[in-house]
């Protein structure tokens, strides 16, 4: 069985990108911060059939990390890579006069260093396995929106760490992936108080995710109305 990690699983498009994966025969490690939810996942992949580790952690920690990666030795190799957890920052969405730079550490750690940390840990495995790296970028890496300095800067940051790795590394396929609007926590929290019952759900961007994964496009950025499902 190849193996993936996914890190934030237990909810959003992590949850249904490791939910289909477990469906198409994937071995999973899953990660979040809570309990209660990733067991959830954890449990609902179990039942579909495959091996799963739920390891409860915070990206941003180092021995989470490490337990990260050593889940996916366990299971024989790892394949995939899916930096998918991030964080927002403050909500509502400040203007950069008003950005605390404490809060935008905190993004930064969570959304830049931590990626490349598990790339640099789990890059022997995929390696030997000629796998994939998968990092969840957003379109205010690109585009400048007000009040989305802090995390669009981090997820610029996030696109060119994992553009120059698919250079670095060519038996490697590297995909930064803009999922674009999804029904999500997180896209609640960036518009507090407003109805997001329009936006697509994140079981709907699975399919151009898993057309991406199957295909042999070259390393590179693609959104996913752009990837052909
Ligand atoms: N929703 C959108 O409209 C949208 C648009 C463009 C890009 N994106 C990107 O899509 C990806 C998924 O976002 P989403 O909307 O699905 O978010 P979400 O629903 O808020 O889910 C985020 C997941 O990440 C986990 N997580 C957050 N911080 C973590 C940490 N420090 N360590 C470990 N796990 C952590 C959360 O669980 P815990 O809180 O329990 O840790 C949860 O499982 C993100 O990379 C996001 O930037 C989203």
């Amino acid at each position: 069985m190849p193996v993936a990690i996914v890190t934030g699983a237990s909810r959003g498009l992590g949850r249904a990108v490791a939910l289909d994966l477990a469906g198409e025969g994937w071995d999973l490690v899953i990660d979040g911060r809570t309990h209660g939810p990733l067991d959830e996942v954890g449990v609902a992949i179990a039942e579909i059939g495959g091996s799963v580790e739920a390891v409860v952690g915070d990206v941003a920690k180092a021995a989470h990390r490490a337990a990260l990666v050593g889940a996916a030795e366990k299971l024989g190799s790892l394949d995939l890579l899916v930096n998918n957890a991030s964080s927002l920052g403050p909500s509502p969405l400040p203007r950069l006069e008003q950005l605390a730079l404490e809060a935008l550490r905190d993004v930064y750690e969570v959304n830049v260093i931590a990626p490349l940390a598990l790339v640099q840990l789990a890059l022997p495995l995929l390696q030997r396995s000629g796998g994939i790296v998968v990092a969840v970028s957003s379109d205010a890496a690109v585009e400048a929106y007000e009040g989305w300095g802090g995390y669009g800067s981090s997820k610029a940051a996030l696109d060119q760490l994992h553009q120059v790795l698919g250079v670095e590394e060519p038996r490697l396929r590297v995909y930064v992936f803009d999922p674009g609007d999804m029904r999500t926590d997180m896209h609640q929290a960036a518009f507090p108080g407003e109805d997001i019952s329009d936006r697509p759900t994140p079981e709907s961007v699975v399919p151009a995710l898993r057309a991406l994964l199957a295909s042999d496009l070259p390393s590179g950025r693609y959104r996913s109305s752009e990837v052909v499902a």
